[in-house]
């Protein structure tokens, strides 16, 4: 959907079969110089393309830096959170025996791979290619594989998704913000679909992900979507569906969530928080307190996590969960949770000295208590 080419590797065949099934993934291959003539193929004939090459990236990712293949952009989605769950190099049948006759062995093989995948992806980077983190953890894992991960100054040689990208929009408490519709209709969706456009249509990458959403994710269990909405707007949308709701239009009770990685429920220091202005990556206050208020506020679910993403020890992290069921009475809670909750992702940047939080303080009048 970004129109780029990209080369996904994954060591279990039947994970790629299963996308390509649902659309996610056009081309499956097990021979990865196939899979680079099909790279180069496409990035000359300028087609998107979105290739699954059967392997572990602990031997792909090394093949491809001694031939001197190069990505543009490189990161990584395998389990590294979990060296249990990350597949080491060796056959799948005698990995799955080992896993339950002795973790101990398989997590020391997990990390033995990691070191390799982690090495030849700082090659890579070492050569040119934009490398970031996208949230798994890959970097502490391959720290404590013996791998030198760190800068001089202490931070690790390649950046988090979150402060390469992400924190301007956490700033403006911009997060995955996200709706399921209990009916099981996807017309609910859709209907709910053409509503956020209409409601905010100068949001041009917005709309842009919303029209390909619609045409291009499949629903998967009940239909659903996501899509990263700001301070004010939850509020006004969440609103809005259960106005929605209320006539009639949309058939049964929407449920609103959203992500437990977003601006103001997380304390994560190698994701969300990773390298916070202030130095205040591990401060739990925010997530406790994000919990307690969206409690206190009227969700209909609240959620107190550990581990989400990075792993166990790691971080921790609150979810918040309410459902717009058309009533008067919730209409209040609506407004009261999804003005609070993205707004906290706003007093913790504010708070860590961002610029673009008090801006956003000072444009939405947001009253902060240190601020008196
Ligand atoms: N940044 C985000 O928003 C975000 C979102 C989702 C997941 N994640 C992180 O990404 C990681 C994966 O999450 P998921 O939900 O996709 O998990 P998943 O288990 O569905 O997928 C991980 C895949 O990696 C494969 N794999 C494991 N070791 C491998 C290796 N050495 N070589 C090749 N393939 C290997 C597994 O077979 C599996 O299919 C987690 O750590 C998760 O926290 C981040």
């Amino acid at each position: 959907m970004n129109e780029a080419v990209i080369l996904d590797v994954e060591v279990r065949p039947e994970r790629i079969e299963k996308k390509i099934k649902q659309g996610y993934c056009d081309r499956m291959t097990f021979d990865i110089e196939e899979a680079v003539r099909w790279v180069n193929e496409a990035k000359d004939k300028g087609q998107p393309l979105s290739i699954g090459l059967v392997g572990n990236a602990g031997q792909t990712h090394p093949w491809l830096v001694e031939k001197g293949i190069l990505p543009d952009i490189v990161t990584d989605q395998t389990s590294a959170h979990s060296l249990l769950d990350y597949v080491p190099l060796g056959d799948l049948e005698e990995l799955a025996e080992l896993r339950e006759s002795n973790p101990k062995d398989y997590t020391k093989r997990s990390l033995d791979t990691i070191a390799r995948h982690a090495e030849a992806i700082l090659a890579m980077q070492k050569q040119g290619a934009v490398v970031f983190d996208y949230g798994n953890n890959l970097r502490a894992q391959a720290e404590l594989a013996g791998v030198d991960m760190r800068l001089p100054t202490g931070e690790f040689k390649y950046p988090g998704f979150v402060p390469a990208y992400m924190r301007p929009l956490f700033c403006e408490g911009r997060g995955p913000f996200r709706w399921a519709a209990l009916s099981g209709d996807a017309n609910d969706i859709e209907r709910l679909d053409r509503l956020v456009v209409e409601m905010f249509p100068e949001n041009r990458a917005l709309v842009r992900w919303i029209e390909l959403a619609g045409k291009n994710i499949p629903h998967l269990g009940l239909p659903a979507r996501v899509c990263w909405l700001g301070y004010g707007e939850r509020a006004e949308f969440g609103l809005r569906i259960n106005d929605l709701v209320r006539q009639g239009k949309i058939k049964a009770p929407i449920v609103i969530g959203r992500d437990h990685l977003d601006c103001g429920s997380v304390a994560s220091p190698n994701r969300e928080t990773e390298g916070m202005l202030d130095g205040s990556d591990a401060i739990a206050d925010w997530p406790l307190l994000n919990f307690a208020l969206n409690a206190v506020n009227g969700a209909s679910w609240v959620s107190f996590h550990h581990g989400g993403g990075v792993g166990i020890g790691y971080s921790l992290h609150a979810g918040m969960v309410i459902v717009a069921d058309g009533s008067v009475e919730r209409d209040a809670r609506l407004e009261r949770v999804l003005t609070v909750d993205p707004g906290l992702g706003i007093a913790r940047h504010y708070d860590a000295g961002y610029e673009r939080a008090k801006q956003m303080v000072e444009e939405k009048n947001i009253l902060i208590d240190s601020m008196k």
